[in-house]
């Protein structure tokens, strides 16, 4: 008998005709015209090359939890996995037990009743969530009102959909509320496009910003006064924040709000990729006819595994807060050596800093830093144009990694005026 020689890659190519394929024509599809690849892929890849040349770049960059979820979280994992019978499709409305230990910690925590047959759909994260949002509801001609500076995403996907954003800017003088004059403005200034959405974001990313009971009444108003959805994104809550809210608490919100929210930061599980959707009944059905179509819902024991996450009580919270807590004391050392100035009470992972006079943006003060002192600071412009003036600061490294990166600063400083 004959035996089969393995085919070399080579050969493989040759056999496949692979290397006769032209260049695909046009490249992508149209609606990823504008989309760039997200700003911190980009910047890894350059961290990458310095730690190659030997920098052993600190970063502080990211917002990814280092500390890892709470011991029971994993033990319920992995027991869940070793049954046999726990590895099949998944309802795509999540299992029961998620979406009640949801409905639970909605009830506990912001005092939101929820019903959780209807009013709750599991997701990948929150990040899933904003794009299933904007293919369910947006298309070419619709305008949705975004914040800057914001999260990246929220524009990327609402561009994704053929609609257009329209950024509102949020100002450290309104408390980096929304302008309510600028968004009335915003419309008329734009009266070809379909008004459908708003979406914010509190405690707010980048800037740390709490909500206010007030604030989420008012937004509450002008969604309703203008028949437009507004899509609130709560994934901070929890950190560096005693009093967690949900927009969902203001009488009437879920006549036109969705909420997302998420496991990544409060239980130390972004890998995990679990989150969910809050809202009334017909709009959790309409995101899922979408959904429905992407994915086939989550492992079952990750879902299992994240229901006893959310029974944690004030215990761990406060445990992780002291945490960061102490390093965000360390992260103010080091901005002050950089003559930024900040607000103390900020919420979330990261500290928001206005950068001094003498750089034109915090795209300079970053590459600074990067470049003599081998330390990775974020420039708050990737946040939108309103986020020029300022850099963010991650609280997800140690503090003895921050020490480290001050002391890598005031060496640098310390050197360049020497020279
Ligand atoms: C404001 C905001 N929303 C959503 C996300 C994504 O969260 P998730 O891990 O739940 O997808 C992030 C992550 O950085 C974020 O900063």
């Amino acid at each position: 008998m004959q035996t089969m020689k393995p085919i070399t890659s080579e050969k493989k190519l040759e056999n496949t005709g692979a290397s006769k394929i032209p260049p695909l024509e046009g490249g992508g599809a149209k609606r990823l015209d504008g989309i760039g690849e997200y700003y911190f892929s980009q910047k890894l890849r350059e961290i990458d090359e310095l730690n190659k040349a030997g920098k052993q770049v600190i970063n502080l960059g990211i917002g990814s939890p280092d500390l890892p979820p709470h011991p029971a979280v994993i033990k319920k994992l992995h027991e869940e996995a070793l049954k046999p019978n726990q590895h099949a499709y998944q309802n795509y409305k999540g299992s029961p037990v998620l979406r009640t230990a949801i409905a639970n910690w909605y009830q506990k925590w912001y005092g939101v009743q929820l019903d959780a047959d209807s009013e709750i759909l599991p997701l990948i994260g929150s990040k899933e969530g904003i794009m299933h949002i904007c293919m369910t509801y947006f298309e070419e001609g619709i305008a949705v009102l975004v914040p800057n500076p914001g999260y990246p995403t929220y524009a990327s996907a609402i561009k994704i959909s053929g609609a257009t954003p329209l950024f509102y800017d949020l100002k450290k003088e309104n408390n980096y509320y929304p302008d309510f004059e600028q968004l009335e403005d915003l419309i008329h200034e734009n009266p070809a496009l379909h008004l459908k959405a708003i979406f914010v974001n509190y405690p707010q990313m980048p800037t740390g910003q709490l909500p206010s009971k007030e604030l989420f009444e008012q937004l509450v108003a002008f969604a309703k006064r203008h028949h437009i959805l507004l899509v609130h994104d709560n994934p901070y809550s929890f950190i560096l924040n005693d009093n967690p809210m949900s927009l969902l608490s203001v009488e009437g919100a879920k006549d036109v709000a969705i909420e997302l929210n998420s496991l990544s930061k409060s239980h130390n599980m972004a890998g995990w990729r679990v989150g969910m959707m809050l809202a009334a009944k017909d709009k959790i059905n309409e995101v899922l006819r979408f959904k429905s179509n992407m994915d086939s819902g989550m492992f079952l024991p990750v879902q299992l595994a994240a229901a006893k996450a959310l029974e944690l009580g004030k215990d761990w919270h406060d445990e992780v807060n002291k945490v960061y807590r102490a390093r965000r004391e360390k992260v103010f050392e080091l901005l002050a050596l950089l003559d930024c100035e900040f607000d103390t009470t900020q919420a979330g992972m990261f500290v928001w800093a206005a950068i001094p006079g003498k750089y034109s943006d915090g795209f300079e003060l970053s590459d600074e830093v990067l470049h003599s002192a081998n330390v990775f600071i974020t420039p708050g412009g990737i946040f939108g144009s309103a986020g020029n003036g300022f850099v963010r600061v991650s609280l997800c490294s140690t503090e003895q990694k921050i020490e480290e990166a001050t002391g890598r600063i005031k060496q640098s400083i310390t050197t360049s005026q020497h020279v």
